[in-house]
């Protein structure tokens, strides 16, 4: 394989030139479709280490057993280490496209046609939930981004563009024209949640930045950007916390209160919610090239790196009581993305410490929450929903999907999904 150095994306848009930037451009096409060509960072803490390595091994090792088992599947969780099923009444859960970003990922960096056929699969079965008003909600990025969109943008399949396509428009129909948001979640028919807006909600916003790119219709990238702007007011904190959910009185737009939601309680930070809040602004920038979104993304950062425990492993919420000591594994995977990707695009002192801090993190669930038995579906454990849900610390399909995400940043095989 042929290695090509280059320098960051934030010099080359701003200093490089014109044909610099179509000559990145054109590579970066070309690495997301060729799973030979590899998209290699610069070296700012960002290199692969042994035991990036090592974990890159491991879970190839193991999917390649998990694939052959689970291919028609719809996964969420598991029982008794095996994989559940939402092929049916469950198509429109929220994280029903997170197995399909695992596929495109192993495919990418394998090559091997059994993922590829395996996420095929599932973005069809994902078609029922278009014929299905009330499991359409705001999720839609993370729903068709990791299924049609990663198909699109790998094979140039024109069934998965309108697919991606669809739930564009689907998304941006839900933007509250007053309050500048796009609403979370719906409800039985009395409004009871039109104001609501939620944090998560940025990791959707990448669909209708890629809506824009395709149709060139501003109509995507001003909802984007506009919702991106309401969260920056009303759910960073001024310490760089983030609020899970903000209500809007929905016909005026007026601010009403915050409300605790997946989290411990109001006030407090739900870790994967400051997760979202992290990458989420930090793909805004990514997307629009607006530094604003980048900084912060960075007081995100800053005070999620503030609040890591000593041994790297994330509770539910940095606010939770001491007892129970429950974790969310997936706070740490998700956060780990984002702070690998603010890396990529700062200066190199704060860059290695970004890095440094999502190493820290994904060594502690490499060295004490992988499984990395064969017989079992999931590799993550003590993966948390919520605070206040009954169950806790079991598997979740999406802590395995940034797992990987983020490890394959570390080794230089990502397809870039969001
Ligand atoms: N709705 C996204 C989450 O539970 O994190």
């Amino acid at each position: 394989m042929h290695t090509c150095v280059l320098d960051g994306e934030k010099i080359a848009d701003r200093e490089a030139g014109e044909y610099a930037i179509t000559f990145l451009e054109v590579m970066r096409e070309a690495a997301e479709e060729n799973p030979h060509i590899q998209w290699n960072r610069e070296d700012k803490g960002m290199q692969g280490q042994d035991w990036t390595r090592e974990a890159f091994e491991k879970i190839t090792k193991k999917m390649w057993t998990v694939v052959q088992r689970s291919r028609g599947k719809v996964p969420y969780t598991t029982v008794d280490g095996t994989f559940d099923d939402w092929s049916g009444q469950g198509i429109s859960w929220w994280t029903n496209g997170f197995w399909g970003g695992m596929m495109w990922q192993l495919y990418h960096a394998t090559g091997e046609s059994l993922y590829r056929e395996t996420a095929e699969k599932l973005e069809k079965k994902l078609d029922q939930v278009f014929m299905d008003n009330g499991g359409m909600d705001h999720d839609s990025g993370f729903r068709w981004l990791p299924t049609a969109v990663a198909d699109y943008r790998i094979t140039g399949n024109p069934e998965s563009k309108n697919r991606g396509l669809r739930a564009a428009s689907d998304l941006a129909g839900r933007f509250n024209p007053v309050g500048k948001f796009i609403r979370a979640w719906n409800d039985d028919g009395d409004a009871s949640r039109a104001g609501w807006a939620i944090i998560d909600c940025m990791m959707n916003l990448p669909l209708l930045y890629w809506a824009y790119e395709e149709t060139k219709d501003p109509r995507f990238l001003h909802i984007a950007t506009m919702h991106a702007d309401t969260a920056e007011t009303y759910f960073i904190r001024p310490d760089g916390s983030a609020n899970h959910i903000v209500v809007f009185d929905p016909f005026t737009g007026a601010y009403k209160e915050s409300l605790g939601g997946q989290g411990y309680g109001q006030g407090s930070s739900w870790t994967r919610g400051q997760a979202w809040a992290l990458y989420g602004f930090t793909l805004s920038y990514m997307h629009t090239g607006d530094f604003k979104y980048l900084e912060t993304a960075e007081r995100v950062a800053d005070y999620f790196i503030s609040q890591i425990p000593e041994e790297g492993l994330i509770p539910i919420d940095f606010c939770q009581p001491t007892e129970p000591a429950w974790e969310d594994s997936t706070a740490a995977a998700i956060a780990s993305c984002g702070l690998l990707e603010i890396a990529a695009r700062v200066p190199e002192e704060k860059a290695r410490a970004y890095a440094a801090a999502a190493d820290k993190m994904l060594k502690a669930l490499y060295d004490k929450r992988c499984n990395w038995d064969d017989n079992c579906d999931y590799i993550l454990e003590k993966c948390s929903s919520a605070y206040h849900d009954e169950r806790h610390e079991f598997s979740i399909i999406y802590g395995d999907y940034y797992f990987i995400e983020a490890v394959w940043k570390r080794v230089g095989k990502e397809f870039f999904i969001w």
